[in-house]
């Protein structure tokens, strides 16, 4: 199936990252106009001086989609994986609890409460289970490092996070899409099947790091999936707890903290707001995994409320819309 992005990931939603805000882009005077007094009150002595670096994101943006697919065309040829026998997920690598987990739901008769019980309840909708054993948290891990150190390129791993990595350009969509297809659906199916939880259809995965010196922290946002999975990957590193906030369309100043325990994910809809503080020491990594609903997506672009503007890509899950084709009945 044939996967889009949404016109507006072009102009919309870039990320000034020394003030923490989002702005749309269509040019120097727009800009100037609708954000110059927002920047000065957050303490912006030169609004003119970000123009640069939004034109420069605005031609990041529109190469990405070729650009990533290249680099994973690079990396497919000329990357020696250091631990191969991970890039296909296998039962093994995940916690028994989770796999006991999945076989729960699957067993007739267990509907969303009974699953809800099997699992830590955070603030609305926001569930945390083991996902990964330590071993296989170790060696993606020590994979993520290996490729980091290797000097093919890289693409950032969204628009906010600086560092980290793409796990598609690493080789790891087939992986993402067996652990989402015969895993994950079948507990979004039913914790969030007003969001497309039954028919999650694409995903985006990428490993954030947190560093002293590189990024420490997240500012307060929304990701653009129906569904995140934000999985721990390791242990060294003080502090970073996640906090969070009600969904964007709603107004609540209730925030939740939330600390990372190793191979333990933590699962809650795309459009619940929240953000990552601080990292005092070592370095944090972690995986996230964004999934998309196109059912969900075609209706309602999240990142600009919009019915989306479609523009094709030539490979790869694009931001998950597509054009839903109708069934025609014929008479003949
Ligand atoms: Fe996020
Ligand atoms: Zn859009």
């Amino acid at each position: 199936m044939p996967f889009y992005m949404c016109e507006c990931f072009f102009r919309a939603n870039l990320f000034i990252k020394e003030h923490k805000i989002h702005v749309t882009f269509h040019g120097r005077d727009q800009f100037l106009r609708e954000y110059r007094e927002l920047l000065q009150e957050k303490g912006c002595s030169n609004p003119e001086e970000h123009v640069q670096e939004l034109e420069e994101e605005v031609l990041r943006r529109q190469k990405l989609q070729e650009e990533s697919w290249k680099r994973r065309q690079l990396v497919a040829s000329k990357y020696t994986q250091l631990n191969p026998h991970i890039f296909s997920l296998q039962a093994s690598f995940l916690d028994p609890k989770f796999q006991e987990l999945v076989s729960f739901v699957q067993d007739a008769g267990h509907d969303s409460n009974a699953l809800i019980s099997q699992v830590q309840s955070h603030q609305s909708r926001i569930y945390s289970f083991p996902v990964f054993t330590h071993d296989f948290c170790h060696q993606l891990l020590q994979e993520v490092v290996n490729f980091e150190e290797s000097p093919l390129p890289k693409g950032r791993p969204n628009t906010m996070n600086q560092y980290g990595i793409n796990l598609g350009e690493l080789g790891f969509d087939d992986f993402i899409t067996t652990l989402r297809e015969d895993y994950l659906s079948h507990l979004t199916r039913l914790l969030y099947p007003d969001w497309g939880g039954d028919a999650l259809d694409s995903h985006k995965a990428f490993i954030v790091t947190y560093k002293e010196g590189m990024d420490v922290d997240l500012g307060y946002h929304y990701d653009n999936a129906e569904v995140t999975l934000n999985i721990s990957l390791n242990e060294d590193y003080s502090d970073g707890d996640l906090y969070f906030g009600p969904l964007r369309t709603e107004t609540s100043s209730c925030r939740l903290g939330y600390s990372h325990q190793l191979g333990r994910g933590l699962l809650h809809l795309g459009q619940q707001l929240h953000g990552a503080l601080p990292i005092t020491e070592g370095t944090r990594y972690n995986l996230i995994i964004w999934m998309r609903s196109s059912r969900v997506r075609n209706r309602l672009c999240p990142m600009c409320d919009q019915e989306p503007s479609l523009v094709p890509v030539k490979h790869g899950f694009g931001d998950g819309f597509t054009v839903q084709t109708v069934n025609v009945c014929s008479a003949s």
